[in-house]
């Protein structure tokens, strides 16, 4: 596991292939079919409030684990940022409510499955996303807040 302390930056090292759409996890067949990109290019994710950086590189993108691949709930697993997600990933839950202060635009556009469990996530915001659904396509860097009652678990294991 990579652990990191504030302001730090963290690489990814889980390595996704391009293509290689057969290995990816966290993909729900029961639910309307996601449509995202995958970055083409390299960005950052900064996670507040712990102004914690991770270093996206689009030719490592990870897959194992929770979450679409590339989505901010598998991007931040991958590199030792410890989130609630008690589906699996998979949006059958609220627990991965995240808030994208900057760089909404650069993500996939949320289904109304994600609509109908986002509707449960006290806190609600216009900018809130399931964390396992929203994949950044690397156009920009992005912000992501973790509501407060989200925090027990990051602060517990960093
Ligand atoms: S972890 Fe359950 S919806 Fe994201």
């Amino acid at each position: 596991m990579i652990y990191c302390t504030d302001f730090s930056t963290i690489n990814i090292h889980k390595f996704f292939k391009p293509g290689d759409i057969s290995a990816m996890s966290g993909i729900n067949p029961y639910i309307e079919k996601q449509e995202f990109e995958l970055p083409k290019v390299n960005y950052r994710i900064t996670f507040l409030p712990m102004k914690k950086n991770v270093e996206v590189f689009s030719a490592e993108i990870p897959t194992e684990g929770d979450g679409l691949p590339g989505s901010i709930l598998n991007t931040a697993l991958s590199a030792g940022i410890d989130m609630e997600h008690s589906c699996g990933g998979v949006c059958a839950c609220s627990t991965c409510h995240i808030i994208v202060r900057q760089g909404l635009d650069s993500c996939n556009e949320s289904t109304d499955d994600e609509e109908d469990m986002l509707d449960l996530a006290p806190g609600l915001e216009p900018q809130s996303r399931l964390a396992c659904q929203c994949v950044p396509d690397g156009s920009q860097d992005i912000i992501v807040e973790i509501p407060e009652w989200n925090r027990n678990l990051v602060s517990e294991t960093h």
